[in-house]
């Protein structure tokens, strides 16, 4: 059995990313189609030691698809994921535009797989935040155990979150600080070489910002609405990888040792926690690494039942690529999906 997939934004950090995710693990294709904006038609994009041909979304017709990877902003998918579903196509949308709709499950396999059956009342699926996805697939396992009453967190969040854009920035304006030549702010709202900036997306009316609230509710949708969560996000200048610094309270007692061994077991979860120099996790290496890494797990004594722990994963894998690919493996090995065309 194999699929016909299109992945949207193929251009792009998060679809380039999942092209090379499909090939990687052998996702069961019997073809793979590129699409992207007007502008990028005609340019080429690998897949495995193959090339393709970018299409432009607006000119494809679904009706053969079976599954679409979209990567190509809210406004894009607002448009489009309802219109494609509607063709009888799964669309597997990474913006934010469907992940608080009732009738679209928002998914993290390692965290709520079940959820998954919704799907079909709009044949969409959401992947969640970036910097959310990681988070609860460290959270689940804990909170299995010994009951998540409350979560503060604090993002320190790539430039590649903000799409190639962003990373063009930091490449540019660190090469203009090293060249004494002007720093030009376009992307960001400050300069970001040499710097943090404490704003991504945009500001909310109670002063949180529209990043820190995604955390908020999709760590409730996904996990447990239970679970009280406060999030500061911050832009870094790191070209990949968002790391968190994670404080968390439980109904439970829990051991950072405990904590330490249910996570060695947990599904996606990588710990690397020697109390040593080095002996921890940092973005350069999860870039490229499928895992959630967890360094730093101590316990915390100015709450009842406190650990705090270190939290890194590749954004444009887990936070994105990687976690659409896990759902629509997920939809194969549920028997939720049958291609249209029967292989010859
Ligand atoms: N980066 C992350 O860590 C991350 C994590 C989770 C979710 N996401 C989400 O994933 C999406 C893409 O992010 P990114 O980082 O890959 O951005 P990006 O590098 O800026 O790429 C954007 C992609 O969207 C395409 N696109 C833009 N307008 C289009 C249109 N009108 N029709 C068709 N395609 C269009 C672009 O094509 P052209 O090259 O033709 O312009 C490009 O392929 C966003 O919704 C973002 O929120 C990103």
């Amino acid at each position: 059995m194999s699929f016909k997939v299109a992945v949207v934004g193929a251009t792009g950090n998060v679809g380039r990313e999942m092209l090379n995710i499909l090939d990687e693990r052998g996702f069961p294709v019997s073809e793979v189609v590129a699409l992207a904006s007007r502008r990028s038609q005609g340019t080429e994009v690998s897949f495995g030691d193959r090339t393709l041909k970018v299409k432009a979304l607006d000119q494809y017709d679904f009706s053969d698809t079976d599954i679409c990877v979209m990567s190509a902003g809210g406004n894009v998918s607002k448009e489009w994921s309802p219109k494609i579903g509607k063709q009888g196509c799964v669309v597997i949308d990474n913006s934010s535009a469907f992940r608080y709709d009732q009738d679209v499950p928002l998914i993290v396999p390692e965290v709520n797989p079940d959820a998954i059956s919704l799907f079909t009342r709009k044949n969409i699926i959401a992947n969640p935040n970036c910097s959310t996805a990681q988070l609860v697939v460290a959270l689940k396992p804990l909170h299995d155990v010994a009951t998540i009453k409350r979560v503060v967190v604090a993002t320190y969040q790539s430039v590649s979150g903000a799409g190639k854009e962003g990373m063009d920035e930091l490449f540019t304006q660190t090469r203009a600080v090293f060249v004494a030549d002007q720093v030009d702010v376009k992307k960001f709202t400050k300069r970001i070489a040499f710097n943090v900036i404490p704003h991504i997306d945009v500001f909310l009316d109670d002063g949180f910002t529209k990043e820190e609230w995604k955390m908020v509710a999709e760590t409730k949708k996904m996990l447990d609405p239970k679970i009280k969560l406060t999030a500061t996000c911050v832009r870094v200048p790191v070209f990949i990888g968002h790391s968190e610094a994670v404080n968390i309270e439980f109904e439970k007692p829990i051991t950072a040792d405990e904590a330490r061994e249910i996570l060695r077991e947990a599904p996606g979860c990588q710990v690397l926690d020697k109390r040593e120099d080095g002996g921890y996790i940092t973005p350069l290496e999860s870039a490229g690494e499928d895992a959630t890494f967890i360094s730093r797990i101590r316990e915390d004594s100015t709450v009842d039942n406190g650990l705090s722990m270190w939290v890194v994963s590749d954004n444009l894998r887990k936070g994105a690529a990687l976690n659409a690919v896990q759902i629509a493996e997920l939809l194969v090995e549920r028997g939720l999906i049958q291609p249209k065309k029967k292989a010859a």
